[in-house]
């Protein structure tokens, strides 16, 4: 039987609703909502159930589960945030800004997995077959296996799918495809979300590792669908400035792996090169004389901790409410930083812009870089230099405490491979790291502050 049933749905957040709302009450955002029916006939009803074929419940102990096959794309940064390989069978979802280079890292996979003799099917919905053809030849992509289809309508992918039998289907991008069995334009919430459960249903039913890519929105999300993220199996975003040529890996949900893990690549002319040596690179970017609003923290992302550069900017401000800029560090973490520096060091920042740029063009999400900040901004304002061999690490509670983090141990012994003579942390007991780096623990962010004034008048 087919049924037809329309509804509100709001573009932003994927919040349904029987009639249209000014306001989503669920994000909040205005002018959001726009009506879609939907056709359901019973070839499509509940696509992404279907794989699910038990009709009664089972002892857990009766079980069996076979080991999760792991296929390596042999793009060793890419590997890492996987956990070792694309998991058989699953849907990962590659999101990222235009133009950061998810096509290319996608073709170059298809490449590897050519090689390893695994049948793939290329699902171009943005681009024509003549301009995949030509970034595969700047690739240097020379092989048999991969398929192109210049396609948008969904059923017709799912016939080729179904004929062609692949190991691994690409779809660039979720964004342009559409499904019959949704009157709504391609790009809507609940295309986005239908045609995603029909590649769930047959990446589950015929074993296709299937990856899709989606573009995401200035404000930050998956283009309207946040709603893709939880049929997923995997969630990885590409981040990184598109002018510069640094590109991060991410991954922030992975049922097969762990998600803390990020890849580091760099985009040259003929695709995207992986970063093993990270530290290095980013170190390379720093400016050799020492500058005040300078600091060196070292993150821990993943299994391998980072050494960047803050840098920050105060000075006095020309408009009536002083602007806060940051770059790769979170807005609200600074004002929490700059709120404390006031309280707590007796930093009037009240009438001073401050500016704060992360290089590298990588994104710190990690708490540890907060005494990082706090002093980039201290030092600048108060005109001192930071010696350009300290590395600064922890973490700022609202009374100013510093609080420990986690692995300081592995971040030290990085920070001493890359040249660096002394490290202020979090003072935390019997530290299990011995090498030859001066360490300078701090309870305060005061205490932290006198120390950095004491290497500055040297
Ligand atoms: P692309 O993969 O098309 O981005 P996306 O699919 O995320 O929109 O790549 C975007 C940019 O990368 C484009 O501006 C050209 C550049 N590029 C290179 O610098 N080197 C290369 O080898 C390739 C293929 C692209
Ligand atoms: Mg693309």
């Amino acid at each position: 039987m087919v049924k037809t049933t329309s509804k509100w749905v709001c573009q932003q957040c994927g919040y349904e609703s029987v009639g249209y709302l000014g306001k989503c009450p669920s994000c909040s955002a205005w002018g959001s909502f726009l009506e879609e029916t939907t056709t359901k006939g019973n070839d499509f009803n509940s696509a992404a159930n279907e794989f699910v074929n038990n009709d009664k419940p089972q002892l857990l102990e009766d079980i069996k589960i076979n080991a999760t096959f792991r296929i390596p794309t042999h793009i060793s940064e890419f590997d890492r945030i996987l956990g070792g390989g694309l998991a058989e069978g699953s849907l990962i979802l590659l999101a990222g800004d235009p133009g950061i280079g998810k096509s290319t890292l996608t073709l170059q996979t298809c490449g590897q997995l050519a090689s390893a003799d695994k049948k793939i099917l290329y699902v171009s919905a943005e681009e024509s077959a003549n301009q995949v053809k030509s970034r595969a030849d700047r690739l240097e992509i020379k092989t048999d296996n991969i398929y192109i289809y210049p396609q948008t309508n969904m059923e017709n992918i799912k016939t080729q799918i179904e004929e062609l039998e692949p190991d691994f289907v690409i779809i660039d991008s979720i964004q342009a495809i559409y499904s019959n069995n949704v009157e709504s334009t391609a790009g809507s919430v609940s295309q986005i979300r239908e045609c995603c459960n029909i590649l769930m249903h047959i990446a589950k039913s015929k074993n296709i590792t299937t990856i899709v890519i989606g573009h995401v929105t200035k404000d930050g999300n998956i283009a309207g669908p946040k709603v893709l993220e939880h049929i997923v199996d995997t969630v990885i975003y590409f981040e990184g400035d598109k002018y510069k040529s640094y590109r991060l890996l991410r991954s922030m949900k992975n049922r097969f792996g762990n998600t803390s893990e990020i890849g580091i690549f760099e985009m040259q002319s003929n695709g995207l090169k992986c970063i093993t040596n990270p530290n290095e690179i980013f170190l390379n970017e720093r400016s050799k004389i020492s500058i005040p609003g300078s600091a060196i923290v070292v993150t821990n992302e993943g299994t391998r901790p980072l050494i960047v550069e803050i840098q920050a900017l105060v000075g006095s401000t020309p408009y009536s409410t002083p602007r806060r800029v940051t770059n790769g560090f979170d807005m609200s973490r600074l004002l929490q930083i700059l709120a404390v520096l006031e309280k707590r060091v007796g930093l009037n920042l009240s009438k001073q812009d401050v500016y704060i740029n992360v290089t590298g063009g990588i994104n710190i999400n990690e708490p540890s870089a907060d005494l990082g900040v706090a002093l980039a901004v201290a030092t600048c304002a108060r005109d001192i230099v930071i010696n350009e061999k300290t590395v600064i690490i922890g973490e700022i509670g609202l009374t100013g405490e510093i609080h420990p983090v986690n692995n300081i141990e592995k971040r030290l012994v990085e920070a001493k491979s890359s040249g660096f003579t002394s490290a202020v942390i979090p003072e935390m007991g019997k530290l299990k790291y011995n090498g030859k780096i001066k360490i300078i623990p701090v309870k305060r962010l005061i205490d932290a502050i006198t120390a950095c004034i004491k290497k500055g008048d040297k």
